[in-house]
């Protein structure tokens, strides 16, 4: 779980910088999704080791889940945390949270069938309009409610994952305990203000059409 999650971590960190390209204007970004586009035996070995990863942290989740409650069937009659933080207790839900965005997000701004509208306009470099889509649709406040939720579950989900990653590979040594322990938070607050900055950015009119 530990691997599979930091590879996802590491896609999420390079797809949030690629997408400051939106800050650069229409044609950067375009030319930046054409560049990926135009390499498609990359895009295609990035995409499927992408959702190999997806996938095999998902059936690691649950299965880790299920063998928790086999080792504790009967529930504890009274539940008083200590150590385990917020994020940690409620990973199953922010990860159904991430992976219901993650879906909704491929629906929406890969496959286009939530919104259609702008999916194969072009730019006047022939290059297909990604930043005309992004604009178009963080202007609507449903779908900017929708991605500020899906930022709330990567948010909690990363802020614990990060760290626990780290300790599971044995990275937990008494000098930089305290660094491992803020690189969690440290990570996710650093993606989600990067994401929300997008997304704000648009909607508040700073980056527009
Ligand atoms: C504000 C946040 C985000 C923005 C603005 C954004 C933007 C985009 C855009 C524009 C595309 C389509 C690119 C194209 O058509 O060439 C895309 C694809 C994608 N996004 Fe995001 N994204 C965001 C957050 C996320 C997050 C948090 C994840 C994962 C946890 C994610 C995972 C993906 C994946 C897997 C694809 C498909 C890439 C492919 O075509 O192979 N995105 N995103």
């Amino acid at each position: 779980m530990a691997l599979s999650g930091l590879g996802l971590v590491i896609y999420v960190i390079f797809h949030m910088l690629g997408n400051f390209q939106v800050f650069e204007g229409p044609l950067a970004l375009n030319a930046y999704a054409a560049l990926l586009r135009d390499m498609p035996i990359l895009l295609w070995a990035a995409r499927i080791g992408l959702l190999s990863l997806a996938v095999l942290h998902v059936v690691l989740a649950i299965q880790l889940t299920l063998r928790n409650r086999r080792a504790r069937p009967i529930a504890y009659a009274v539940r008083e945390y200590r150590q385990a933080s917020f994020a940690s207790r409620t990973m199953a839900t922010s990860g159904v949270v991430l992976l219901l965005f993650i879906i909704v997000h491929l629906l929406h701004l890969t496959v286009g069938v939530i919104d259609p509208s702008s999916v194969d306009r072009l730019d006047v470099e022939g290059h297909r309009d990604v930043y005309g889509k992004l604009v178009h649709a963080f202007q609507n406040p449903f779908i900017v409610a929708f991605y500020l939720a899906g930022q709330l579950g990567l948010g909690l989900h990363l802020s614990h994952a990060v760290t626990s990653s780290f300790q599971t590979l044995g990275l937990e040594q008494a000098a930089f305990n305290r660094l491992l322990k803020a690189a969690g938070p440290g990570v996710a607050l650093l993606v989600v203000l990067g994401n929300v900055a997008i997304i704000l950015a648009v909607f508040l009119g700073i980056v527009r059409g």
